[in-house]
């Protein structure tokens, strides 16, 4: 898997792959129909699309030539040390292989001016908390409303860089 920035002919891919990891990993939290709604919404083409434009951010795709094994979503907020980790989604079939770990110091890298990387998390996530942690992130408080519109608690994990 080689990592590069997305472009608009992946998004019918990157649309595939957050469907069938968001269902393999939520659909036992939130339910499948719930999950179904989320992602028909959150990751509709024009999420995506819209996501593409957004200044100062990073979409990244892991890419091995046939198919995308991840993608990447990052943003600064308005204060350029601060960058939010929106999206990090490796398929089922490729995780445990580094590559969210490659995804993400990827991210590290694409924000010069970043010194504090933040993210929120499901916390009956316990995979990517694991991931997280083993990463440098420590909790630094919750949310009541993960992504800002979805009335899903969530846990705030922080990175310090720099
Ligand atoms: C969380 C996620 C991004 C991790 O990506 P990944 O490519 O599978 O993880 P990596 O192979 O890079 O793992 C790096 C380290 O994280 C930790 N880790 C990863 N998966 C783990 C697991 N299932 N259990 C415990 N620790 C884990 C380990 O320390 C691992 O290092 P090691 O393999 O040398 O022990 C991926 O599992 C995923 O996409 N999950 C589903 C979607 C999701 O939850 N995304 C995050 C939403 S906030």
């Amino acid at each position: 898997m080689f990592i590069r920035t997305a472009s608009e002919r992946d998004l019918d891919a990157v649309r595939a792959l957050l469907v069938e990891t968001w269902h393999a990993t939520y659909d036992a939290i939130y339910g499948p129909e719930q999950v179904t709604a989320i992602t028909d919404d959150w990751h509709s083409i024009a999420s995506l699309k819209a996501q593409l434009a957004r200044p100062n951010s990073e979409f990244l795709v892991a890419d091995d030539g046939k198919r995308l094994g991840s993608m990447a979503f990052a943003a600064a907020t308005t204060d350029p040390k601060i960058v939010l980790l929106n999206q990090l989604y490796v398929s089922p079939g490729c995780q445990r292989q580094g590559i969210g770990r490659a995804l993400l110091e990827e991210v590290e890298a694409s924000f010069p001016e970043m010194r504090t990387l933040r993210l929120e998390v499901e916390e009956a996530n316990a995979v990517a908390i694991a991931f997280y942690e083993a990463n440098g992130f420590r909790t630094t408080g919750r949310t009541a409303d993960c992504g800002g519109s979805s009335g899903l608690p969530a846990l705030i994990l922080e990175k310090r860089l720099g």
